[in-house]
């Protein structure tokens, strides 16, 4: 059992996101898996409800805003999300955090509103290059968890993602010892916040530079429940056989 979630980014309109459907063989991955799609805004309600979509193909928001409605151009609400079709919404992804300014403050606003809204979060955390450097991997990813853990906790269900900054879009991927070291801090942190046996049903996901070639021993390294494709999710086959490959 895994959870594959590929991240879309700012890829694939709608067309191309039917596209991506009809070429996604569901077949080829495992039937104890979970598939989650990330797809842009405007491609998330023609994903969800279009009809060669198979239910096991779930559909989650990239980000939303942390006020419900309002005088917010541009923005999207979390309750509209779930609207369109979304179960799940990522938040604080790196990108979110280290090309839009987002603070650890408002990836604890937006868990708040997306746990109140009934999505389920998928909270991302990861430590730049020079975090990394200067040994302070285990600090920032427990920083990260711990401002949104309550509203995490009071979830029926959330995620969390390991992503190393330096890793996304960049090729280089964590060793499966480093991945097992910030799975293993996460896990245990989450274990001290609800009972052991709760903690260990909670999909620490790993994602930076996941390829169908890295995916098998990613997935085996422990406390590494699944995985969090960028790049790689965006065409149907490699996502698929990412999916077939991770056990
Ligand atoms: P990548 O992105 O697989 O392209 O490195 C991962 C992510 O940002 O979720």
């Amino acid at each position: 059992m895994a959870v594959i979630a590929g991240n879309w980014k700012m890829h694939h309109g709608p067309n191309e996101a039917l596209d991506f459907l009809s070429d996604f063989d569901v077949d080829a991955v495992p039937s104890s898996h979970e598939l989650i799609v990330f797809p842009s805004n405007l491609s998330l309600h023609a994903l969800a409800t279009a009809e060669q979509r198979d239910s096991r193909v779930q559909v989650g928001v990239q980000n939303v805003y942390w006020e419900d409605s309002g005088a917010f151009t541009g923005e999207i609400s979390a309750s509209m999300a779930k609207d369109a079709g979304a179960a799940f919404a990522l938040i604080g992804h790196s990108e979110r955090r280290h090309v839009f300014g987002e603070t650890d403050l408002q990836t604890q606003w937006k868990v708040d509103i997306v746990v109140s809204s009934g999505l389920v979060p998928v909270l991302c955390v990861g430590e730049t290059i020079e975090e990394r450097k200067a040994g302070l991997v285990e600090e920032v990813i427990l920083r990260q968890l711990e401002v949104a853990l309550d509203s995490l906790c009071s979830a029926p269900r959330f995620l969390v993602a390991y992503e190393p900054v330096w890793a996304i879009g960049t090729g280089e991927t964590a060793t499966p010892e480093d991945a097992t070291f910030a799975h293993g801090t996460l896990r245990r942190r989450l274990e001290q916040a609800l009972s052991a046996p709760h903690a260990s049903r909670v999909p620490i996901l790993y994602g930076g530079s996941v390829k169908p070639g890295n995916a098998a021993e990613l997935m085996e390294a422990r406390d590494v429940d699944g995985l969090l494709v960028g790049g790689a999710s965006l065409d149907a086959t490699s996502f698929s056989q990412i999916a077939a490959a991770a056990g």
